[in-house]
């Protein structure tokens, strides 16, 4: 678990804010849900053999001796809502985005946290795979606008209650045929939840599933056509994607399409997952809800700072200035607080050193500040009514009055390229 300071937050703003105005585009609603829920809940949706239930949850009994759990993810939480407020019956469809926590107890690495950050989408109403198409096209944008191209996008199809049963019985006929080549977990997963052998990371195993069935030549007539269609609508949306008949994903809830976005920067390691979902159309009936078909993704928050900061860009805000308080009287001081007030009353960023201290040591932090200008206010600036503004970068100092300080910095807001060509404002 980690602790966010200033410095590191702001590219985690950056994606927020990329993810709240890109989401909103395309008409999905945020919805913000407890961190805590029944276990049962979980245990219901993403299933009790899966390593994130069976292995990876922080359940506790409250002190009514109800058994809760901290969100491991947030498609079931969302579902829950949506239930409980029965949602469907005032709307036929609905688009809904989260940010935030969720929890797992994982062997931690890069990329790989106890609590981690999702940003996540799902449309409740819609079975057609126009929908499916829809949400790989927000994931793509997203990752477009935050300048992240170097991400692969995987799908398949796992089937329904009509296809699955009889890709499950080959798949576990052949993973027996193959037990000896197993590793000890996969020998376990066989037993218990078979299709997570099928992306074991060990070599010997993926060897295995590998010439093991394919799951797409199992599907029924309707789960076939859902999939070609989808193939074809990615197509018309000029989506790049790789067909990967092994991708079986870590949740038990899906049906049809599942896909996940995977980068391929050695920054994440092998943690190279930076999204990932699917159709999950029989989970809210399941869960005692309607029978309302649903699909959705999640995308991990801090995998996608980790690439940004592999990008080099600076998200820090600089200050438009840095107010230098020449004098340690008291005079000079509160005009130097009373200007810095004003100007961010304005609309800027302005700092102003409250320790005071000599002009030397103002300026050198002015110059740490990234400041784009300093401003020197003095005895003889207070009484001329005139000072200088002094471009951090070098170039000319430019005159100001102590009353158009806003004018002049608006101004050069607009050029620039060549803050010392700014006209002096009177
Ligand atoms: P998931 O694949 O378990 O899917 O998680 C989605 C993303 O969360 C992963 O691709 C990864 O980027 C990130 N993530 C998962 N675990 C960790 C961790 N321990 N540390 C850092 N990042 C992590 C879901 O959670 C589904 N609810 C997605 C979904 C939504 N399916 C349908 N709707």
């Amino acid at each position: 678990m980690n602790d966010l300071l200033p410095g590191e937050i702001e590219v985690w703003q950056f994606v927020e804010t990329t993810a709240r105005t890109l989401f909103g585009r395309f008409g999905y609603g945020e919805v913000r849900t407890p961190m805590v829920e029944d276990t049962a809940l979980f245990v219901r949706s993403v299933g009790e053999e899966t390593d994130i239930v069976g292995k990876e949850m922080y359940t506790f009994e409250d002190k009514g001796g109800r058994s809760l759990s901290l969100r491991p993810e947030g498609t079931a939480p969302a579902a829950r809502a949506y239930i409980e407020h029965s949602v469907s019956n005032v709307e036929p469809v609905s688009r809904w985005f989260y940010m935030g926590p969720m929890f797992r107890y994982e062997r931690m690495k890069t990329g790989r946290y106890r609590q981690f950050s999702q940003i996540g989408a799902e449309a409740y109403g819609a079975k057609e795979p126009a929908q499916d198409a829809e949400l790989m096209d927000v994931v793509v944008q997203f990752l477009e606008a935050l300048g992240l191209t170097d991400v692969t996008l995987n799908i398949n199809s796992l089937g329904d209650d009509a296809c699955r049963p009889a890709y499950h019985a080959k798949l576990v006929e052949y993973l027996n045929a193959h037990r000896e080549e197993l590793c000890a977990d996969c020998q376990q997963r066989l037993e218990r939840n078979p299709l997570r052998v099928l992306d074991c990371k060990n070599e010997k195993c993926q060897a295995v599933a590998g010439a093991g069935p394919n799951v797409l030549e199992f599907l029924c007539e309707p789960c076939r056509t859902h999939f070609t269609d989808l193939q074809r609508k990615l197509g018309a949306l000029g989506i790049r994607y790789v067909v990967n008949h092994r991708l079986v994903r870590g949740l038990d809830y899906y049906t049809r399409t599942v896909f996940e976005f995977i980068a391929s920067h050695p920054a994440l390691g092998t943690a190279s997952t930076v999204g990932g979902g699917g159709r999950y159309d029989k989970m809210m009936k399941g869960l005692g809800g309607p029978d309302v078909p649903a699909v959705g993704f999640a995308m991990g928050l801090d995998r996608l700072v980790l690439l940004l900061k592999e990008g080099g860009k600076t998200f820090t805000a600089q200050p438009d200035l840095f107010i230098v308080a020449a004098d340690v009287d008291a005079a000079c001081q509160d005009a130097a607080l009373a200007l810095t007030s004003r100007l961010r009353r304005e609309g800027f960023y302005v700092e102003f050193d409250t320790r005071g201290g000599s002009l030397k040591s103002q300026m050198k932090r002015a110059d740490k500040s990234g400041a784009r200008f300093s401003l020197v206010l003095g005895g003889d600036e207070l009484r001329s009514g005139q000072a200088k503004l002094k471009p951090m970068a070098g170039g000319d100092l430019i005159p100001v009055a102590l009353g158009s300080v806003a004018q002049t910095l608006r101004q050069a807001a607009t050029q620039p390229s060549s803050p010392s060509s700014l006209k002096t404002q009177e």
